[in-house]
């Protein structure tokens, strides 16, 4: 089925493996186009991680971006700002406890109701195509047992299930309405907005793991381009590209 909700043409399916899978497939798709899931058999997280898209329960969609060239710095910053566009969907629900972890992931008291996956796709003659993927956890009762205690739902932790599609239209209107700012190169406003949302912006102690070490430091809050800096030892910053961010206690007085 397709559905028009300006600027995006959403694709609805009712199964599909994973919509930035099928999304990334769909080559000649013009800016905008969406791709809604109501399950996904092999929905994709980062770092190679599944993503749990049980029938019904949650968000799972895909949008086509395709960024001008030379902004290739600003990239990074529009999975931040995807995660922005989902925790202020969050919180003008009316839900409590919202937070952004760096880079994307949404957190609800602590725990993941949401992430992002961009997916960049250029080579030779074709023009850069970003693959923006977001899965939100709203009606989910329960998780399978390795995902244990680090995630939940919209409705484990407010008691009230959600209609996926008025979510769904919802948040696509942020994500429009960000998007542009990122087009305009208001990226300032993308960073002060994540660092607003997010407790672990500023005065976290954290421990990052890289793909081949682990470093702790206390969080200094996010370049220009999105990356995390922190403090670690005597002073030195280092910035942080990507990795998986851990709280070790609450905030540095
Ligand atoms: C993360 O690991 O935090 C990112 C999760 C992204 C999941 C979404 S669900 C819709 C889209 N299709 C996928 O296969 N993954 C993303």
């Amino acid at each position: 089925m397709i559905i028009h909700h300006p600027p995006f043409t959403i694709h609805h399916f009712t199964s599909l493996g994973s919509t930035n899978d099928h999304l990334k497939a769909m080559t000649a798709a013009p800016e905008f186009t969406c791709v809604f899931a109501d399950e996904q058999t092999a929905g994709r997280g980062r770092r190679a991680r599944t993503w749990h898209s049980s029938p019904g329960d949650g968000l799972y969609l895909s949008i086509l971006l395709r960024p001008q060239s030379g902004s290739s710095s600003k990239i990074p910053l529009i999975s931040l700002m995807a995660a922005v566009a989902v925790a202020e969907t969050l919180i003008e629900r009316g839900v409590a406890g919202v937070d952004i972890k760096w880079p994307n992931d949404v957190l609800i008291n602590g725990r993941k109701v949401g992430g992002i996956l961009a997916e960049a796709v250029s080579g030779g003659s074709e023009a850069l195509r970003v693959i923006l993927g977001a899965g939100v956890n709203l009606n989910h009762q329960s998780f399978p047992p390795d995902l244990g205690e680090t995630a939940t739902s919209v409705a484990i932790e407010t008691g009230e299930r959600i209609a996926v599609e008025e979510f769904r239209d919802q948040l696509l209107d942020k994500i429009a309405e960000w998007y542009e700012v990122w087009k305009r190169g208001e990226t300032g406003l993308i960073i002060n907005r994540w660092q607003q949302l997010s407790t672990y912006a500023c005065g976290q102690r954290v421990t990052v793991n890289l793909d081949d070490e682990k470093i702790a430091g206390v969080t200094a809050g996010l370049t220009e381009t999105g990356a995390l800096r922190l403090i670690v030892g005597a002073g030195e910053v280092k910035t942080i590209l990507a990795g998986e961010v851990m709280r070790l206690r609450k905030t540095v007085e």
